[in-house]
């Protein structure tokens, strides 16, 4: 597996990406071991269609961080993430999935332990085709669809539509439109790994935080990003207005003092009450 140490402009790193199709076993994490080939398989499009096209370490982190609490997070019954009957409908949103990785490894462990929960991977129109490639490698189509959500754009229509997949974003989708709608109102949780990195963004990724979270003040954000540039700190200045910030980090000794290494951060944003 190789996860990107470094993010630049698409153009000066091309070279340097991965591309073809791996599997991911996490150490061979047991809430995996069900898994036809013992995990996740990934294609990597070599940044064929931009940076999201290959994996990155903090999207490893955050989904080393899913399956290490997954009971504790989604225990039908007792998970932090369960709302009892409703959970079966609960759905989860990820920000600029990329190949779909996170979206993807918490779809193999719902599909065993909790078959109703859906999980929207989202990214730019272009990276919509390959996370629905690495959806049907996993046979996921039940549990994980992509869908375009483009940072900044109203999610108005969504809510007056109450719904979240655009059919037409691609002919293929039509055969996963098919799907209950994403529901604003079952959102349960919102995942982001490394989404930032670029400061135009900045405002465009916070204004899909707050439209969110204005929809739903419980919703919860959980983020994981790779410090790299001091302007980084500009984006959390930003949200703090809006945004309390908690620190997690739960993983062995190991895997804890590599991401800490590597300067990766691991937390929740809860949105703070309106005045
Ligand atoms: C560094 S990649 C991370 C991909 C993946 N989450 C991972 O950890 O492997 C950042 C992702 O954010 C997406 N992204 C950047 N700007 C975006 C925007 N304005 N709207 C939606 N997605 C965006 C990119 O397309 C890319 O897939």
């Amino acid at each position: 597996m190789s996860v990107s140490q470094d993010l630049f402009p698409l153009q000066e790193i091309n070279s340097k990406y991965a591309a073809g199709d791996s599997v991911m076993s996490f150490g061979n994490h047991p809430k995996l071991a069900h898994c036809p080939g013992g995990g996740l398989a990934l294609h990597q499009d070599g940044g064929a269609v931009g940076c999201g096209g290959k994996i990155w370490i903090a999207g490893e982190c955050l989904s080393s961080y899913l399956l290490n609490n997954y009971d504790k997070l989604f225990d039908g019954k007792t998970g932090e993430y369960s709302t009892g009957e409703e959970f079966n409908t609960a759905h989860i949103v990820e920000l600029g999935s990329g190949t779909g990785l996170v979206g993807l490894v918490l779809g193999l462990v719902n599909a065993k332990y909790n078959p109703g929960m859906k999980v929207f991977i989202t990214d730019i129109d272009d990276l919509v085709p390959l996370m629905l490639q690495n959806v049907m490698l996993n046979h996921l189509e039940n549990e994980v669809i992509p869908a375009a959500l483009l940072w900044g754009e109203p999610l108005g229509g969504l809510v007056e539509d109450n719904q979240l997949v655009d059919a037409n974003t691609l002919d293929a989708l039509t055969q996963l439109a098919r799907q209950p709608p994403m529901y604003i109102k079952h959102l349960k949780l919102v995942l982001a790994a490394d989404v930032v990195y670029l400061e135009q963004a900045f405002p465009l990724l916070e204004s899909t935080l707050l439209q969110l979270t204005d929809m739903n003040e419980d919703l919860e954000i959980l983020m994981c990003y790779r410090k790299r540039r001091k302007q980084d700190k500009k984006f959390f200045a930003r949200i703090a207005k809006n945004f309390n910030r908690i620190d997690l980090m739960n993983f062995n000794e190991e895997e804890e003092a590599y991401y800490r290494k590597c300067r990766v951060h691991l937390f929740k944003l809860v949105r703070k009450p309106k005045k």
